[in-house]
């Protein structure tokens, strides 16, 4: 079973921020996953939520700050928001990186991003995947990097997982912890892809999840499940 840290190591550490990415590569986890927006400079920034209100000291939406005063805000233990271009540097192809592009307008910069560093040899485009609960911004990513592998989100059924996956090529089909189940497995297995589950935090709920045939669990905790 592939383990993802979630957020990095978020279970311990502020989430999305290096110190909880180093954590998942000490921890040795396969991959980390994380959420990306873009913000009013145009840089894409690691963060979950549509505001920095949540994760930081800051108030306000991530689209309206620049870099400058979005890396001025303590996002925990006196870590900084990253940049996407950050997190690169730091694992430098030690892990693979499943980018959630959680905010509008991020498929082209995501894309654009990945290439840039492909050329320089340190990653290659089979590290990423790439996952979005909005398929439409999946659909654009598709069309600019087609050879990025997709994972497709869904918060709940996976409805048309089929006709989804073909049009995108799919790689893996992300479901929640809440709807996972052998047979579902199954059938999507059968159709080709993956089942990457999310956030398996307890050693029941890992059980339970590993039961289905899962390929991958996404955890806060990878330190204790790798
Ligand atoms: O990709 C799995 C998981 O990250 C999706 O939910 O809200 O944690 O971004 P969320
Ligand atoms: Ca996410």
């Amino acid at each position: 079973m592939l383990i993802v840290a979630h957020r990095g190591a978020s279970g311990t550490q502020p989430e999305n921020t290096l110190a909880s990415f180093q954590k998942a590569l000490d921890a040795d986890a396969t991959a980390i996953e994380l959420d990306v927006h873009v913000c009013r400079s145009g840089e894409l920034v690691v963060i979950h939520d549509e505001t920095v209100n949540r994760t930081t000291n800051g108030k306000g939406k991530v689209a309206d700050l620049t870099l400058a005063e979005l890396q001025n805000l303590d996002a925990g233990n006196g870590e900084k928001i990253p940049t996407l271009q950050e997190v690169f540097d730091l694992v430098q192809g030690k892990a693979q990186i499943n980018i959630e592009l959680k905010g509008k307008h991020t498929a082209k910069p995501v894309a654009d991003l990945i290439r840039q560093n492909s050329i320089e040899n340190i990653w290659h485009t089979e590290d990423f995947l790439i996952s979005s609960f909005n398929h439409k911004e999946l659909k654009r990513f598709h069309k600019l990097l087609p050879e990025v592998r997709i994972g497709i989100l869904y918060n709940y059924r996976p409805f048309f997982f089929r006709t989804k996956a073909r049009k995108l090529n799919a790689f893996s089909i992300n479901l929640s912890t809440k709807v996972v189940k052998a047979k579902r497995v199954e059938r999507i297995h059968k159709n080709g892809q993956q089942v990457w589950v999310y956030t398996v935090n307890d050693h029941q709920t890992f059980e339970r999840v590993s039961d289905t045939g899962t390929d991958a669990v996404f955890t806060n905790f990878p330190e204790q499940f790798v």
